[in-house]
């Protein structure tokens, strides 16, 4: 199928603050954008940052009826602003991961008969038994992810069934808690949703299967043979694998957009809805990693994304299966101490210049001469540490460096962090690697320099605001064309390349000190057939 120019693809994301809506012409093109600021234009549900921190500070949830809302309110606005919805061809989407929705009974029913005179706000009003969900940010559930890691036989044998270790956000011990407190909304919830399948099933007009790549973020789906892992199952809540639907490919066409929208917006009969995914896995579609990318988003906090054949979980880090790719996967790291404790060695050692302190970087020779720091200024989580810790070219502890030798032990220090634990989940760095940078700290050049210097890898910036929901629309394109075996970067090559920023120093692998991790841990499973490997 050639893609039209006359057609439009439409990406969506659910994300913790707002509800993001792009449209793509058939060349990739932007050509309409949408959003909804929770806080702001839903203030009935007096959300903070999108969510209700409850009193123990722990529990973290957002009102599913706000994300309903939310679409009813998005649409509404496109239509106003004339908007063709006749053109779309087909539509996807990304929500927040890990967040979980608990359908009522009969509610298939209900989305299948949706009155079109009628918001989806006014029709779904009651239709959830947990009216507020958890999401990702909730860190109350330790009490529930001890009891799976024992219940498996400990966090490393978790991880290599489920691509991580039992998390505190990770859907499974959301919902194995709210069946130890509530169990009665567990019991009338006929379906369980992801934020993702959720958003999806409000467009398709029945329940939406989760896709295998939202589906890793639940510590329930074995990550190689994409199915549920009986055993997580049953250590989580009883007969949970009916309320959970089956798991899809991410690039699933799910079926066409429900006669609501079609009546309600004018989509088109035959639009389709493809299987909506995380808003991780939507931004490495946005972004167009290949097979040995790295993808390094410098912002409040520093996030990574990679994407890996050969997958090694280890209890840091979390491998996912790969939303554009079936036969691969994507390991994401999150890291704490990035922007704000760089900026904190740029007021106390750069006299708070982000000039200074790169001409500091320029100046200063690549593996600092042996001196080395980590800097954790808040509990990191990857790993979960803290504490400053300099180590000087004789490896003995110190108290502190010259401003000049700070400077330089930071970023080499966390970019060397970033190496090593992105090579303990299996990435490797083979020729044609890419680093990609964004965010805030992707604007400053010596800084990305220490970056290539340490992957020995150029490195390639990317504007990307909105990645996750244009991923979705690439991905709502590619949908249509998937199984007719278009790989997604065939289906999108006519979207913005990333451009060149700088290249390895060379030389500059000799120079910095640089201890590749240590073997993968006995016990692993085979990633062609899941077996146990000896
Ligand atoms: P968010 O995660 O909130 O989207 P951004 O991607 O906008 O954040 O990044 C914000 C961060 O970028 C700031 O905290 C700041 O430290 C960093 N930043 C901005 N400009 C520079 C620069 N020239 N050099 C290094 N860091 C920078
Ligand atoms: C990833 C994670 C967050 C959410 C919210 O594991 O918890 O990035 O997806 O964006």
């Amino acid at each position: 199928m050639a893609a039209s120019t006359e057609s439009y693809y439409l990406g969506f994301d659910f994300s913790t603050q707002q509800l993001k809506v792009v449209a793509v012409d058939g060349n990739l093109n932007v050509v309409h954008q949408a959003n909804v600021q929770f806080d702001s234009e839903l203030p009935e549900f007096r959300t903070q940052g999108g969510v209700h921190i409850h009193a123990d500070r722990l529990t973290v949830t957002s009102p599913v009826l706000m994300w309903v809302k939310a679409l009813d309110l998005g649409l509404g606005k496109m239509k106003n602003a004339g908007f063709d919805f006749s053109r779309v061809r087909a539509l996807s989407g990304s929500g927040q991961q890990h967040g979980s929705v608990y359908w009522k009974k009969g509610t298939n029913q209900v989305l299948r008969d949706l009155d079109p005179g009628k918001s989806l706000h006014e029709l779904l009003q009651n239709r959830f038994t947990v009216p507020d969900s958890p999401v990702w940010m909730d860190s109350s559930t330790t009490e529930q992810c001890l009891h799976l890691e024992s219940a498996m036989g400990g966090p490393q044998r978790v991880a290599d069934i489920t691509g991580s270790r039992a998390y505190e956000r990770f859907t499974g011990s959301q919902i194995a808690k709210v069946n130890e407190y509530s169990p009665m909304q567990y019991q009338e919830a006929e379906r369980i949703s992801l934020v993702s399948s959720f958003a999806a099933s409000l467009l398709l007009g029945q329940y939406a299967a989760i896709d295998y790549c939202d589906g890793s973020g639940m510590n329930l789906m074995d990550i190689f043979s994409k199915q549920w892992d009986e055993s997580c199952l049953l250590a989580t809540a009883p007969e949970l694998k009916e309320k959970l639907g089956t798991t899809v490919p991410s690039s699933t066409v799910l079926g066409p957009v429900s006669a609501y929208h079609v009546n309600r917006y004018g989509f088109p009969e035959d639009c389709k809805v493809v299987a909506f995914t995380g808003d991780n896995p939507g931004s490495l579609a946005g972004m167009r990693l290949q097979e040995g990318d790295i993808a390094v988003s410098l912002g409040t906090s520093d996030t990574v994304f990679l994407w890996i054949k050969e997958p090694r979980p280890t209890v840091e880090g979390h491998i996912f299966c790969n939303p554009v790719d079936g036969t691969s996967y994507m390991a994401l790291l999150c890291y704490k101490n990035g922007s704000l404790t760089r900026e904190r060695i740029r007021n106390e050692c750069a006299g708070g210049s982000w000039e200074v302190f790169s001409s500091v970087l320029k100046s200063t020779p690549i593996g600092n001469n042996g001196n080395m720091g980590i800097y954790f200024d808040s509990v990191e989580i990857t790993p979960p540490a803290v504490g400053v810790h300099r180590y000087n070219n004789e490896n003995k502890k110190v108290a502190g460096f010259p401003a000049q030798e700070e400077i330089r032990a930071l970023v080499e220090g966390q970019f060397l962090a970033k190496r090593y634990h992105a090579e303990k989940l299996g990435y490797k760095i083979i020729p044609g690697t890419r680093v990609l940078a964004t965010g805030g700290a992707s604007s400053n050049k010596e800084i990305l320099q220490v970056l290539s210097d340490v992957f020995n890898a150029p490195v390639y910036t990317i504007d990307v605001a909105n990645s996750a929901c244009l991923g979705c629309a690439y991905r709502a394109l590619h949908g249509l064309v998937a199984e007719s075996g278009v790989s997604f970067a065939e289906a999108v090559r006519k979207a913005p390349e990333p451009q060149l920023s700088v290249s390895p120093t060379p030389g500059a692998k000799k120079l910095l000190f640089y201890s590749p991790p240590p073997p993968p841990p006995q016990g692993r499973r085979c990633s062609q057939c899941g077996g146990e490997l000896q």
